[in-house]
């Protein structure tokens, strides 16, 4: 049974760059797409972790704008893993009562892929159990240009003024922005970067990264991110006594 201070100190939105399956296919002689399978069994475990811990939202990087300059052979199969894996998971995640939605410049996917995403989020788009995003052909730039590009438009419409421009404005029409908040931001795999992730919507996340390379990465490993983020005191600009428990 989790307590009322668990709870608390529980993320309501966590995101992952799941990094590091190429190098632990290396590791074992074998080749990258082998790790990316294996990366497919932990991404797997990390969805049933968060659903068990009640986390609200749980966003993954799958594949970045950037990663289009990968060796062809390695993109194609990326892209027919990501096919067969929405074709296999997605009824699971449905009985799981979990709502899958993909962000990202899906228009540089194929028909076929782009069809398997629209009927994937149809299917599951009613269920309000834990909510799953996905981020494909995703870059954080592309997310800040695109949200530029539609308010842009309303402007030149006549349908919002500049000074309706906010933060809260930009929050409502970049990703994400109709969910709470990303409160943890986990990376695998040893590096210390953003790689082009959610860049507006970590402004103030916790950061978290662990050597583990991705395919390793279980439900242990999903806890030792969660206990350090609730040993973390979240200030929001304001001083630490401010923010204390009275
Ligand atoms: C992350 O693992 C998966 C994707 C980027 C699709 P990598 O493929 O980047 O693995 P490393 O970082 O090369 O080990
Ligand atoms: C970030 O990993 C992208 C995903 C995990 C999908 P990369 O392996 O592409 O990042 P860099 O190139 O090391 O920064
Ligand atoms: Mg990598």
């Amino acid at each position: 049974m989790t307590t009322v201070t668990e709870q608390q100190a529980l993320p309501k939105h966590v995101a992952i760059i799941m990094d590091g399956n190429g190098r632990w296919a290396e590791s074992k002689g074998k080749h990258r797409v082998f790790g990316h399978k294996h990366g497919v069994k932990s991404l797997r475990k990390a969805i049933s972790f968060a659903n068990e811990k009640k986390i609200e939202v749980l966003t993954i990087y799958a594949f970045s704008s950037e990663n289009w300059k990968r060796p062809e052979k390695e993109v194609n199969m990326l892209m027919e893993l990501f096919f067969t894996v929405l074709g296999s998971e997605v009824k699971k995640l449905h009985k799981h009562n979990i709502k899958l939605k993909i962000i990202g410049d899906i228009s540089g996917f194929s028909e076929r892929l782009q069809k398997k995403v629209q009927q994937a989020e149809a299917l599951t788009q009613a269920n309000d159990g834990l909510v799953l995003n996905v981020a494909a052909n995703y870059g954080g730039r592309w997310d800040i240009t695109h949200a530029t590009k539609k308010l842009t438009r309303m402007v030149l419409q006549g349908d919002l003024t500049i000074d309706e421009i906010t933060e809260d404005k930009i929050n409502n029409t970049i990703s994400l922005g109709e969910l709470p908040a990303v409160d943890l931001m986990i990376r695998t795999g040893g590096d210390h970067r953003i790689s082009n992730f959610l860049l507006w919507q970590l402004a103030y996340a916790e950061l978290y990264f662990c050597d583990v390379l991705w395919p390793d990465f279980n439900g242990d490993a999903f806890q030792d991110a969660l206990d350090v983020f609730a040993g973390k005191e979240r200030r929001f600009g304001q001083t630490s006594e401010q923010v204390a428990p009275r």
